[in-house]
């Protein structure tokens, strides 16, 4: 029946703590791979900033943040005192964009930062000295230096020929400069980084930078010694003792050998139908832009056995990737008759009492696991630094927008962590982070402009 089927289902979707605890310490040693020399699945990406903001940074900015739905500039204007104003205008990335050419990104960006600078800026546009730019790029860029960065791998469902593999920073520079926009990229960041950065630069008790969003990743500071494969990469005029290093971990690719995850065959199939199958399992199960479809493939998976939406065309439901993670975060923030609407608006579908419950359950559980998974990378990047408290500085649509997200996390930790106290008393706890990622790039264009200065 429909209901033996459910707790089937809620059987393969329920993380128990014995699980948490073995993915958080195999997460530990795969981290630790990342940073070796031979390497590892998480590729730890060295950032390249390499001093903590101490919030008395000053001067004006701007930044693009190409994140996974939309493209925002920001200019912003850094006070000290950790204190900052900023004025962002968000541009949705077109969905063809997502699979279209490479020419069409970079214009679209380069189109959307000269509107912004001739808003902003006016007449003065042209004639002035060019404006420094921090780009927030969120996805796998390995970097040698901080102002560039050559894209790995698409993640999110991005597919553009002609990207993998080259510097991303050339390629926007060209467009910005065809248009004469008067802009000079200086910094390439990750939006992890970003969120650290910033919300380091207002809160000192932040100890790692972490999005829930349409992808899921962490940035943290290590130590260059800690660090064997820096290891005669650094610069002699970098190479300090235990110079902080800000990490982009990319562990959206934790366990792409699936050693621990519980991946159920809906994971699988999600990653089978994807365009880089055999990457990103961590991220495939926890992230935005695969929740909706986790749930659309456990009711095609009943319908196919005629437990749900009996004798009913299905079509519109059929359609890959036809609810985005707002459907079950939605249906979640509802009650179950909010379902009954939902599916007849959206997929012509009509629902009896008990499916419209069971649907809702399943956005329950989706939830439930995608909150629960998500914080082994935070308690491994704990365990591996030995934080014992401290900010974990969070953004991304799941994070603001899934119902329970938060609460659903501390207890997890608490899962891991045994804290045996108040919730209200964790001591790691999960904060918003307000705009990390604009803020954070002109922090780091300020900390990368100083120590140009220094080294001058
Ligand atoms: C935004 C950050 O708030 O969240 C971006 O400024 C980040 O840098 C984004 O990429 C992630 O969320 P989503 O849900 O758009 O992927
Ligand atoms: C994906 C990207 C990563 C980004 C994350 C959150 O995992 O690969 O760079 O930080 O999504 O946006």
């Amino acid at each position: 029946s429909l209901l033996d089927a459910y707790e089937k289902t809620k059987q393969e979707l329920t993380v128990t703590p014995e699980k948490l605890t073995e993915i958080t310490n195999h997460f530990v040693s795969e981290l630790n791979k990342g940073l070796s020399k031979t390497g590892g699945n998480i590729p730890m990406i060295p950032g390249w900033v390499m001093d903590y903001p101490t919030g008395q940074e000053t001067g004006d900015y701007l930044a693009i943040d190409l994140g996974g739905t939309n493209l925002r500039v920001v200019k912003v204007s850094l006070l000290g005192d950790s204190k900052f104003t900023y004025e962002a205008e968000k541009y949705p990335i077109p969905v063809p964009m997502r699979t279209g050419k490479s020419e069409d990104l970079w214009n679209f960006i380069a189109d959307s930062l000269d509107t912004f600078v001739k808003k902003h800026y006016g007449s003065r546009g042209s004639s002035m000295a060019k404006l420094p730019l921090g780009f927030t790029f969120s996805y796998p860029a390995s970097q040698d230096a901080i102002n560039e960065g050559v894209l790995q791998r698409w993640t999110k469902g991005f597919d553009i020929d002609g990207v993998e593999g080259e510097n991303v920073v050339p390629l926007l520079q060209d467009a910005i400069n065809v248009r004469n926009t008067p802009v000079e990229v200086v910094s390439l960041i990750n939006d992890t980084t970003g969120t650290l950065v910033a919300s380091k630069y207002c809160d000192p008790e932040t100890i790692m930078g972490l999005i829930f969003g349409t992808g899921c990743n962490g940035a943290y500071y290590d130590v260059c010694n800690d660090i064997p494969k820096l290891e005669g990469r650094l610069p002699d005029d970098l190479l300090k003792e235990n110079s902080p290093m800000a990490i982009n971990c990319e562990y959206g690719a934790f366990d792409n050998e699936w050693a621990v995850l519980p991946r159920t065959k809906y994971d699988i199939q999600i990653d089978q139908e994807s365009p880089r199958p055999g990457q990103q399992y961590y991220e495939k199960m926890i992230a935005g832009y695969y929740l909706g479809e986790v749930l659309r493939l456990i009711l095609l998976d009943y319908y196919s056995q005629d437990l749900i939406f009996k004798d009913q065309n299905i079509k519109p439901l059929q359609v890959p990737f036809a609810m985005d993670t707002s459907f079950p975060s939605r249906i979640e923030q509802h009650s179950a008759t909010f379902v009954e609407g939902l599916f007849l608006d959206s997929f012509n579908i009509k629902t009896t009492e008990e499916e419209r419950n069971i649907i809702h359950d399943l956005c329950l559980l989706i939830g439930t696991r995608s909150a629960r998974l998500s914080v082994c990378g935070i308690a491994a990047i704990c365990k591996k630094r030995n934080y014992k408290a401290g900010h974990c500085a969070s953004d991304g649509s799941v994070f603001n927008m899934y119902p329970h997200f938060k609460e659903r996390a501390h207890e997890a930790l608490n899962d891991i962590f045994q804290w045996n106290c108040d919730p209200k008393d964790y001591p790691i706890t999960l904060i918003h982070a307000e705009d990390g990622s604009g803020v954070g790039a002109a922090v780091i264009a300020c900390l990368t402009e100083k120590r140009l200065l220094a080294n001058k």
